[in-house]
C-alpha cells in the first residue's frame, strides 16, 4: 500500500497566506468582545529592593478606571504557597507577578491599572505612584563571573556539557599551534512584530476563552489552572495565529497571569498587552562569556578542545544553555574538556532565543577555528575536514545521517570558495575591504510525543488538528501536505487546525521539532484513515476493489486505486458509504522509535559570507550569504528556504547589529525600543542563497525530515566575523561586530 508522494517535497503556498495578508488572521490582543476592559502593566523603576508605597488614589479618581491591583491587594491564590512550574521553566523558583513587595529585576510588573479603554488605562498607570527602598544591586556579567557556579540541570532535552576525556590542558600545552581566546556575546531580546498579550473572554459561569500569545496552548492552560486552581474543563487557550515568537512565546508570560487575574476579580472580559519597552522585561538571549582553546599540530589535526562558558541566570531561576556541548560533535578530538557555569543577577530569567546555546556557543566555537586555521596557515574548509567526525564523541554515538561534506563541498562551489586568496586584506574593491569566511552550523534533530486527530466527512473533506503552533514557520502548510499527501488528496480538500487547547495533545511549539512531532502524529492518524477506506473498499461485495489485495491499493486524486490495473478504482467519498459511515475519524499519538536512541541525530550546516568594510567608516555590509543545510528531507522547499532565509538574516543581525545595553547604575535595559534597538533592514540583507543537499535519514522519525526552523541562524556570526578577519586582518572576539570595534 504505498502511495507515491504528491505533496511532500513541493513548493506549496502557504495556506494561511491569504489570511496572514489580508489581516484576518488574528493575533492574541486583536479579539474583540463587547464590554472588554483594558489592563496596563506598570513596571519598575529600580532593580532590586522593596516597594515601600503604592498611592494609586490619582489614577483611580479617574472615571472610567476599574482598578489598580498591587500586591497590596490582589487575591491569595494557591500558586502563591505551592509551587508550580510551566513546561519550559528552568530548575528554579518561578517569578510571580504581584506576591509581595519585594522587586527582583528592574521593570518586573508591580500593577496592573484596568481602566474601560486602553488609552485611559496608558494614561491612569502614569498617575500611578510608587515609593521604593532599592538595594544595591549586580548587572554586570564580567563582575559576578567568579561567583558563578554549575546550574542546576532542569529542563528535559537538555544535555549537560560532556565529561572529560584525555587531558585537555596539558594536550594544550604541548600543542604545536594553538589558540586561546574569549569570545563575548552580549543580551539581545525578542522583538516579534506581535508584542506579548492576552485576551480573557470572561463569561457569566466563570469559563474562561484566553487568546494567548504563545508556542504552546497547553502550556498556557496548565499554568492558568495551576496558577488559579481552576480545572481544565473552564479554560481554553487560544492561538490561532502568532506574529513571531522563537522562544519568547514558550512561557507563559506575565500579562497572561495578570489578564486572567484581573478577568476572575472584576468577572469581565481583560486584554493586556505589552508595549514595546516592556516586551524588554520577561527574558532575554543571555550574555556569556566563553573561552575556547584549541590545539592543533603542524598538519591540522585537532589535539586538545577546551570551552568554557558562562551564561548569566536570574536571582531566582538556573536558565541554562547547551553552549560548549557542539565542537567535540563536530570535530573528532582525543583531549577535550567542556565547562559551563552561570552567574546570577538581578535581571530576569533569560529565555530560549533561536537556536539557544548553539547560535552563541557554535559562534565562539567557529570563530576559534577559524583563528586555528589562520594560525596553521591552513584553509578553514580543508581543516574543518581534517577533523571531521564521523561519530558524536560526547555520547559515543554514531549519527543517523550527517551530510555536513555535501554541506562544504556544495557551499563552497557556490560560493566560489576556491578563489579565496586565504591572505587577510588581499580583497579589495575601491575603497572597500572585502571578506570572505565560512563556518559550521548544527542543531539537534528532535521527535517529541504529539498527538493528532483526523476527520474525513461524506463532503470529501479531511480536517485534521492538534493543539500546536504556527509562529510563521509554515505549520499549518506542512501538517497539510503530509496528511493530502498521506490520503492522495488535493491541498485544499484538507484543513488542518492548530493552537487551541480542546485539541489532542502537542508539545510546545520549539526546539524545530514540530515537523518531527506533530508531522509523525498527522501521518498516523491519516494512515488509520487509509486502512479503514482500503478495508471498505477491498470488503465490500460489488466494490471495484474487491478482493484486491490490501497492498494492491494506492490513494491518489481523491482515489483508492488498484495499483496494477487504475481503472480500478472509488473515490474516497465512494468508499465511506461502502462502509455505510457517514464520517471517519482517527486520533492517534505518535511517540519517537526507540532505535532513535541509539543514534545522535542532529542537522547540519555550513555557511559561507562575504562582507565588505569601508576602510575610513569601519562600516560592515554582508553582500553575500550561501547557506547549506543537510536536514533530512525537505517537505516544503519554499517554507524551509524561508526558514533558514530568516535564519540567516538572524544570524546578519547576531554579527553586526543586536545587542541590549544595561546601565549597571540603574541595573536596566537601555535601548528598549526599536529605534535603539538594532535589527537589519532590507538594505542590510543582500543575496542569501540556500542550499539543501540530499540527506537520507531512517532514523529520525517516519517522514525523515529534520527540522528547520534554528539551523539557519546557528554559524552566521562566525561567518560573517571570518569575513570581517579576512577583509580586515583584526579579529573581533565580542558581538555586534559595530564600526567602534574596527577603527
Ligand atoms: Mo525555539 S528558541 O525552541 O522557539
Amino acid at each position: 500500500m504505498t502511495t507515491p508522494s504528491t505533496q511532500l517535497g513541493r513548493p506549496v503556498n502557504r495556506v494561511d497566506g491569504r489570511a496572514k495578508v489580508t489581516g484576518e488572521a488574528r493575533y492574541a490582543g486583536e479579539f474583540n468582545v463587547p464590554g472588554l476592559l483594558y489592563g496596563q502593566v506598570v513596571s519598575s523603576t529600580i532593580a532590586r529592593g522593596r516597594i515601600k508605597s503604592i498611592d494609586a488614589s490619582e489614577a483611580l479618581r479617574l472615571p472610567g478606571v476599574l482598578r489598580v491591583f498591587t500586591h497590596e491587594n490582589r487575591p491569595s491564590l494557591p500558586w502563591f504557597d505551592r509551587k508550580y512550574r510551566d513546561d519550559d521553566a528552568p530548575s528554579g523558583s518561578p517569578f510571580r507577578p504581584l506576591h509581595n513587595d519585594k522587586v527582583v529585576y528592574s521593570g518586573q510588573p508591580v500593577a496592573l491599572v484596568v481602566a474601560e479603554t486602553f488609552e485611559l488605562a496608558r494614561h491612569a498607570a502614569s498617575l500611578v505612584r510608587i515609593e521604593y527602598k532599592p538595594d544595591s544591586h549586580e548587572t554586570d556579567l564580567r563582575a559576578q563571573r567568579k561567583k558563578a557556579y554549575a546550574p542546576r540541570q532542569g529542563k528535559d532535552g537538555f544535555e549537560p556539557p560532556p565529561k572529560p576525556w584525555g587531558h585537555a590542558d596539558k594536550a594544550l600545552d604541548k600543542a604545536a599551534v594553538k589558540v586561546d581566546a574569549e569570545y563575548e556575546t552580549p543580551v539581545e531580546h525578542h522583538n516579534p512584530m506581535e508584542p506579548h498579550a492576552s485576551t480573557v473572554i470572561h463569561e457569566d459561569d466563570g469559563t474562561l476563552t484566553i487568546y494567548d500569545k504563545t508556542q504552546g496552548v497547553l502550556n498556557s492552560q496548565t499554568y492558568v489552572c495551576n496558577v488559579f486552581d481552576l480545572p481544565k474543563e473552564q479554560v481554553r487557550v487560544r492561538s490561532p495565529f502568532v506574529g513571531g515568537a522563537f522562544g519568547s512565546g514558550l512561557r507563559p508570560q506575565y500579562q497572561l497571569f495578570l489578564a486572567v487575574l484581573a478577568a476572575r476579580e472584576l468577572k469581565r472580559s481583560v486584554r493586556v498587552t505589552l508595549t514595546r519597552e516592556q516586551m524588554f522585561t520577561f527574558g532575554h538571549r543571555p550574555a556569556t562569556l566563553q573561552r575556547v582553546a584549541l590545539g592543533a599540530s603542524a598538519d591540522g589535526t585537532l589535539e586538545a578542545l577546551i570551552h568554557e562558558a558562562v551564561s548569566e541566570t536570574s536571582s531566582f531561576e538556573d536558565y541554562i544553555e547547551v553552549l560548549v556541548n557542539w565542537g567535540s560533535m563536530l570535530y573528532r578530538c582525543d583531549n577535550v574538556r567542556a565547562d559551563y557555569k552561570v552567574a546570577a543577577l538581578d535581571c530576569y530569567t533569560p529565555i530560549d532565543m533561536r537556536a539557544p546555546g548553539a547560535a552563541i556557543g557554535v559562534y565562539a566555537l567557529e570563530s576559534a577555528m577559524d583563528e586555528l586555521a589562520h594560525a596553521l596557515r591552513m584553509d578553514p574548509i580543508a581543516l574543518r575536514l581534517k577533523n571531521y567526525s564521523e561519530r558524536d564523541q560526547n555520547k559515543d554515538k554514531p549519527y543517523s545521517s550527517k551530510e555536513l561534506r555535501a554541506c562544504y563541498q556544495q557551499g563552497a562551489e557556490r560560493f566560489g570558495w576556491a578563489r579565496r586568496n586565504p591572505e587577510p586584506r588581499s580583497m579589495r574593491e575601491g575603497h572597500e575591504l572585502v571578506g570572505w569566511g565560512m563556518a559550521t552550523g548544527i542543531w539537534d534533530a528532535m521527535q517529541q510525543p504529539a498527538s493528532a486527530k483526523a476527520v474525513l466527512g461524506l463532503d470529501g473533506r479531511l480536517v485534521v488538528s492538534s493543539a500546536t503552533a504556527d509562529i510563521g514557520t509554515g505549520t499549518y502548510t506542512v501538517m497539510t501536505q503530509i496528511a493530502a499527501d498521506t490520503l492522495g488528496l488535493p491541498i485544499e480538500s484538507v484543513t488542518f487546525k492548530l493552537g487551541d487547547s480542546s485539541l489532542p495533545m502537542a508539545p510546545l511549539e520549539g526546539g524545530s521539532w514540530t515537523v518531527a512531532s506533530v508531522g509523525s502524529a498527522v501521518k498516523e492518524a491519516c494512515e488509520k484513515l487509509r486502512e479503514q477506506l482500503v478495508t471498505f473498499a477491498r470488503k465490500t461485495k460489488g466494490s471495484p476493489l474487491a478482493g484486491v489485495g490490501a497492498e494492491e491499493v494506492v490513494f491518489a486524486e481523491g482515489q483508492l486505486r488498484n495499483a496494477s490495473d487504475p481503472s480500478r478504482a472509488v473515490s474516497i467519498v465512494e468508499a465511506m458509504r461502502l462502509g455505510g459511515v457517514t464520517h471517519l475519524e482517527e486520533q492517534t499519538s505518535a511517540v519517537p522509535s526507540p532505535k532513535q536512541q541509539a543514534y545522535t541525530r542532529c542537522v547540519h550546516s555550513a555557511v559561507f559570507a562575504e562582507v565588505k568594510v569601508d576602510e575610513a567608516l569601519g562600516t560592515v555590509r554582508v553582500t553575500r550569504v550561501v547557506s547549506a543545510v543537510a536536514g533530512g528531507r525537505v517537505l516544503n522547499p519554499k517554507t524551509a528556504r524561508s526558514q533558514v532565509m530568516g535564519g540567516v538574516v538572524w544570524g546578519i543581525s547576531m554579527a553586526l547589529h543586536e545587542e541590549t545595553a544595561l546601565d549597571h547604575t540603574l541595573g536596566r535595559f537601555m535601548n528598549h525600543n526599536y529605534a535603539e534597538y538594532h535589527v537589519p533592514v532590507n538594505a542590510d540583507v543582500r543575496d542569501i542563497d540556500v542550499i539543501f543537499v540530499d540527506e537520507d535519514d531512517t532514523v529520525v522519525n517516519p517522514l525523515g525530515a529534520k527540522g528547520l526552523g534554528e539551523i539557519g541562524i546557528v554559524g552566521v556570526a562566525a561567518a560573517v566575523a571570518n569575513a570581517v578577519f579576512h577583509a580586515t586582518g583584526r579579529r573581533v572576539r565580542g558581538l555586534p561586530i559595530t564600526l567602534d570595534k574596527l577603527l
